[in-house]
């Protein structure tokens, strides 16, 4: 069971994946991370969103079917993607996956059941980029006069007419003010929320549930000419991956019983009215329990608009972490950007960044510390001596720092955990720079001195290994490994939040090596 269930969208296979997801997932990553060193017991679900007319279309200019298509970007784009930024997603699913159909199907008879389901006729804009029925206030005058704009995609919409199924939304409207009037944490930022509420007082319209002109989708289990729209097979991702519909004394149905709902769906703002108006009202229409909180980061731009797959605007994740690694690539995204503001990637902030913070600030550190040890103690870790003011003081910078991050972290806040733990490297430099080690170790008298300042120096790492693990697993497993840590304390995963303030963990007579530069100057021309 989970006591802390994390989701990102299910991206589309239309085409390979850019920044802008792994922008998603990654962040999921470090939460996932930071919630198990919590000591809580997390699910990480992604995954990907495989029907729709958009994959369909994609299929046909490729000239293969729809199957073929996804299952070929799948294995060579989008599950390999989640090894290269290092996700520890702990399931990934795919919406033509049988469990997923089935559970579709059996989600749908029982809303239907529920009185919540009828045939009508549609008539209305639909944008393909977003796969979505558009409200004439959604859209954008096109300057020649032709058929309206999606804002998003920046593309004609379609005119469709089609007889299909609709979801009673609209008898939604009043319970969900109410749930977010109740809980308005239930939708992160502010500005998000705010943007919901609007939205619902406006009063919520029927909406389509099915397509008739759509073949690549899941059957409608009562009407075999039609296909569940895209979004309403979609969005039941989140419960289908974590058995519901199993029998209740599965291992199935119990765990879907001990780990719905959500804790955290993460969602970009472009696909925030899904999540926290017709996911929520589906879930009510079927007797469910709605997700604790729906957070809305924001976009990646590229010249002041979203970066995008329709069009054709993203950069692939292994562009930038075949020069940076993955590790700077998630410490970047998090800590450059606001979580929930938008924000634009540019290689010469990367690079300064990468540079000041990373080699220069972080890989710096490490290295001077273990060449030190090396040096001085060939290789064993000193143990220290009485602490004075200067280490007192590194002390009780560490339980603030930590303090900080944790509350950061937990609020989706990580551009400020990770402000909080590069505090305390920033301070750690400053202390190797006052006590000058390299000073110290030419007298024979200080020996005892510099004993202290080493140890508090490796011990002081062994902190910001565990605060920085979540962020960049990969270097301060490295990291880790270097300082002997791996053997004396265990993997650095199982380190926890409450316990890395308290000084003293590293046993004296650890072996300390000088390991691979974590990370490595970057001499490439960054265009
Ligand atoms: O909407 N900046 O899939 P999608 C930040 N299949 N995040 C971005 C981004 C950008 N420029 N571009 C994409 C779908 N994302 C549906 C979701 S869920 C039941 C179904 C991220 O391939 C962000 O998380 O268009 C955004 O919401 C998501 O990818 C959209 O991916
Ligand atoms: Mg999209």
């Amino acid at each position: 069971m989970a006591d802390f269930y994390v989701t990102t969208p299910i991206y589309y296979v239309n085409d390979a994946p850019h920044i802008g997801h792994s922008y998603t997932t990654v962040a999921g990553d470090v939460l996932t991370r930071w919630h198990r060193q919590r000591g809580e017991s997390v699910w990480y679900l992604t995954g990907v969103d495989e029907h729709g007319t958009k994959v369909q279309r994609a299929a046909e200019s490729g000239a293969v079917t729809p199957q073929a298509w996804v299952d070929r970007l799948v294995e060579t784009a989008w599950k390999p993607v989640l090894a290269t930024i290092d996700a520890a997603n702990d399931d990934f699913i795919r919406t033509t996956e049988p469990r997923h159909k089935e559970r579709v199907q059996h989600f749908w008879e029982v809303v239907r059941d529920n009185g919540y389901v009828y045939e009508a006729d549609y008539e209305g804009p639909y944008c393909v980029g977003c796969e979505e029925f558009k409200l004439a206030g959604d859209l954008v005058e096109a300057e020649d006069g032709g058929a309206p704009l999606c804002p998003v995609h920046g593309r004609p919409v379609e005119m469709l007419k089609e007889q299909n199924w609709f979801f009673r939304l609209s008898a939604f409207t009043d319970a969900l003010i109410e749930h977010y009037e109740r809980d308005p944490d239930a939708v992160q930022p502010a500005s998000a929320y705010n943007e919901v509420m609007s939205f619902l007082r406006g009063g919520l319209v029927d909406i389509s549930m099915s397509r008739s002109s759509v073949s690549w989708g899941i059957g409608l289990p009562w009407d075999e000419r039609q296909v569940v729209y895209v979004w309403f097979d979609a969005l039941l991702n989140y419960i289908t991956a974590i058995g519901y519909g199993a029998a209740p004394d599965s291992d199935e149905g119990r765990f879907f019983a001990d780990t719905w709902p959500a804790q955290v769906q993460l969602v970009g703002k472009d696909i925030l009215r899904f999540h926290a108006v017709y996911w929520p009202a589906m879930l009510m229409a079927a007797g469910l329990e709605l997700p604790r909180c729906v957070f809305a980061h924001g976009w990646l731009l590229v010249g002041g608009e979203k970066m995008s797959k329709t069009r054709l605007t993203g950069i692939a994740p292994s562009q930038i972490i075949d020069v940076f690694g993955s590790d700077a690539f998630r410490y970047y995204f998090m800590r450059a950007i606001q979580f929930g503001q938008d924000g634009s990637f540019s290689w010469e902030d990367m690079s300064a960044r990468y540079t000041s913070e990373l080699a220069n600030g972080l890989g710096n550190l490490a290295s001077r510390a273990t060449a030190m040890v090396q040096r001085y103690r060939s290789g064993v870790l000193p143990e220290s001596g009485p602490a004075t003011a200067a280490e007192d003081a590194l002390h009780a910078m560490l339980s603030v720092v930590t303090a900080e991050a944790d509350q950061a972290m937990g609020a989706l806040d990580f551009a400020a955990g990770i402000s909080a733990v590069r505090r305390f490297v920033d301070a750690v430099n400053l202390y190797v720079t006052e006590q000058e080690p390299w000073v110290l170790a030419k007298e024979p008298a200080n020996a005892e001195r510099l004993d202290t300042v080493l140890y508090t120096v490796c011990e002081s790492l062994r902190a910001i290994a565990v605060l920085y693990n979540a962020v960049m697993p990969r270097a301060m497993s490295a990291l880790w490994d270097q300082l002997g840590a791996a053997v004396a304390l265990g993997p650095i995963a199982d380190q926890r939040i409450a316990d890395v303030s308290r000084w003293g963990q590293l046993p004296p007579g650890t072996s300390v090596s000088k390991g691979a530069i974590l990370f490595p100057r970057i001499e490439e021309s960054t265009e």
